[in-house]
C-alpha cells in the first residue's frame, strides 16, 4: 500500500471517494476500487482488460516500455543464457533457485512422473486420426482429473503439489502422443534416462524401425524456446486458469481451461498462424502487399507475431529468438527461404509508419516457428509446444493463487439490452 490517495468527486452527487493506491515492489501504482461500487454505486468498465490488475502476483514483472521480463527477478536473458527449462519451472513454482540437491530432487520427482495411465492412451488413440494435437491436448489434459483421483483436492498443499508436478511430467509425453496417433505411429514410452527436452524429441521423432539419436543442437534450442515461454504474469490464458482456479476447481481443469485459452491465434496460436502467413506470402516480392492488407481496416488480416499489449517497445523473448534463430539453423545446416522472408517482412514493417506509430514489433511467437520446423515439427504442433511451456506458468500462478484464495472471479457488465416487458402469448405475437 502507498501513502498516496486518489479522491474521486461524482459531479452529480457530490460525493467523494478516498481511493488507496497500491503499489507493488516494481510497475506503475495500482488504484485499489473495491469500495468504489459500495461508496460512489459505480462499476468500471475496461473490456480487454487493458487497464486492470485481476491479482498481486510475485511471480513475473514486465515492464512494457522498457521490454523488460524477469521471473522471480531475474531477467530473462539470464535464464535463457544459463539456466535449464527445468530449473526455471522450479523457480516459478518456488521463488528461489534450487540448490543442486533441490534441483536433482525435483528433477527426480518430474522424471518418476512422465508416464502416462496406459488406459489414457486408449483414450487419445479414439480421436479421429487428423485431430488438431490442441484438440487433443485440451481434451486430454481435462480428463487426467479422471484418472489421478488423489491429486484433486486443491485445499490440500501435497495434492496439490503432485497435481503441479504431474503435470510438468506429463505434458510433453501426451503431445508426442497426440502427434504419434495422427502419423499412425505406435506409441513411445518416455524414456526417464534421458533430460525433459530430450526425452520430448525421442517421444516425438523416434520410430521402433530406426534407430534414433537426439541431437544436443536440437535439445538446446526447445530448452531456449521452453524458457522463454514458461511464464508471462496475467495473459488471456494464464487469467484464465487463475479465473477457473477461483471456482475451487480441479487443476486439471484449470489447466485444461487455459490449454484452450492459449489456442487462439491472438494468443498461443499465432507461432502456428505466423508460419502459415509467412507460407501464404511465399515471396519477398510479396511483402508489400500483405503490409498494406494489415494496414487496412476493412482486411480482417493482421500480420501474425506482430504486436503486443504489453511490450511497446520490444519483446525481450523476440529478440533472443531471432538470434537463436539464425545460430539453431546454422547449426543444423538448415537453409530456410522462410527466415529471409521474416527478416524482410520485419524490417519492412518496423520502417512503416503505421507499425512505428502503433509501437507495433515482433513478439515471441514471430520467430520461434521457424526454429520449430527447423527441428522437425509440423505446423499444429507449434501451439502444443507453447503450452508444454506454459504449463509451468500456468501451475506456478494456480499454486500462488491456491496459497491464498480470495473470492470468486465474477466481472460485471454495462446491460445494453431490453428493459422490463411483459410475456405475449405465442399466438398473439405479430
Ligand atoms: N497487424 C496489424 N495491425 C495490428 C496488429 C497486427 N499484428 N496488432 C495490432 N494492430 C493494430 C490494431 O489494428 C490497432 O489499430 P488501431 O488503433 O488503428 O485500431 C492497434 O494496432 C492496437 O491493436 P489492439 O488490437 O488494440 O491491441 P491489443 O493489445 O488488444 O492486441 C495483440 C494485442 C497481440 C492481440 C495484437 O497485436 C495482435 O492481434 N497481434 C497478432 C497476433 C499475435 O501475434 N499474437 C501473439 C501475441 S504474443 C504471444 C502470446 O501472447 O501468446
Amino acid at each position: 500500500m502507498s501513502d498516496n490517495k486518489v479522491i474521486l468527486t461524482d459531479q452529480a452527487s457530490g460525493k467523494s471517494l478516498e481511493l488507496p493506491v497500491i503499489k507493488g515492489t516494481e510497475g506503475d501504482p495500482t488504484l485499489d476500487i473495491k469500495q468504489l461500487n459500495g461508496g460512489l454505486g459505480y462499476f468500471t468498465y475496461d473490456p480487454g482488460y487493458a487497464s486492470t490488475s485481476s491479482c498481486s502476483s510475485a511471480i513475473t514483472f514486465i515492464d512494457g516500455g522498457k521490454g523488460i521480463l524477469r521471473y522471480r527477478g531475474y531477467p530473462i536473458e539470464q535464464l535463457a543464457e544459463n539456466s535449464s527449462f527445468l530449473e526455471v519451472a522450479y523457480l516459478l513454482m518456488f521463488g528461489e533457485l534450487p540448490t543442486r540437491a533441490e534441483y536433482e530432487d525435483f528433477e527426480n520427482d518430474i522424471t518418476n512422473h512422465t508416464m502416462v495411465h496406459e488406459k489414457l492412451n486408449t483414450f487419445i488413440n479414439g480421436f479421429h486420426y487428423d485431430a488438431h494435437p490442441m484438440a487433443v491436448l485440451c481434451g486430454v489434459m481435462g480428463s487426467l482429473a479422471a484418472f489421478y483421483h488423489d491429486s484433486l483436492d486443491m485445499n490440500d498443499p501435497a495434492q496439490r503439489l503432485l497435481a503441479a508436478k504431474r503435470m510438468i511430467a506429463k505434458m510433453p509425453t501426451i503431445a508426442a502422443a497426440s502427434y504419434r496417433h495422427h502419423m499412425g505411429w505406435p506409441t513411445a514410452y518416455p524414456k526417464n534416462s534421458l533430460d525433459y527436452c530430450s526425452r520430448f524429441l525421442d517421444m516425438m521423432f523416434s520410430v521402433p524401425a530406426e534407430n534414433y539419436e537426439v541431437s544436443p543442437v536440437a535439445a538446446k534450442a526447445l530448452n531456449l524456446l521452453f524458457i522463454l515461454h514458461a511464464d508471462h504474469e496475467q495473459n488471456a490464458s494464464t487469467s484464465t486458469v487463475r479465473l477457473v482456479g477461483s471456482t475451487g476447481a480441479n487443476p486439471y481443469a484449470c489447466v485444461a481451461s487455459g490449454i484452450a485459452a492459449l489456442w487462439g491465434p491472438a494468443h498461443g496460436g499465432a507461432n502456428e498462424a505466423v508460419l502459415t502467413m509467412l507460407d501464404e506470402i511465399g515471396s519477398v516480392d510479396r511483402v508489400p502487399e500483405f503490409i498494406a492488407r494489415a494496414k487496412d481496416k476493412d482486411d480482417p488480416f493482421r500480420l501474425m507475431g506482430f504486436g503486443h499489449r504489453v511490450y511497446k517497445n520490444h519483446d525481450p523473448r523476440a529478440s533472443i529468438i531471432r538470434k537463436a534463430c539464425h545460430e539453431v539453423l546454422a547449426e543444423l545446416g538448415v537453409d530456410d527461404p522462410l527466415l529471409g522472408l521474416a527478416m524482410e517482412l520485419e524490417k519492412i514493417a518496423l520502417e512503416d509508419d503505421y507499425f512505428v506509430a502503433r509501437k507495433l514489433y515482433p513478439n515471441v511467437d514471430f520467430y520461434s516457428g521457424i526454429i520449430y520446423k527447423a527441428l522437425g515439427f509440423p505446423t499444429s504442433m507449434f501451439t502444443v509446444l507453447f503450452a508444454i511451456a506454459r504449463t509451468t506458468g500456468w501451475v506456478a500462478q494456480w499454486l500462488e493463487q491456491a496459497d491464498n484464495p480470495g473470492r470468486i472471479g465474477r466481472p460485471r457488465q454495462v446491460y445494453t439490452g431490453e428493459t422490463e416487458r411483459n410475456y405475449v402469448a405465442l399466438d398473439d405475437r405479430a
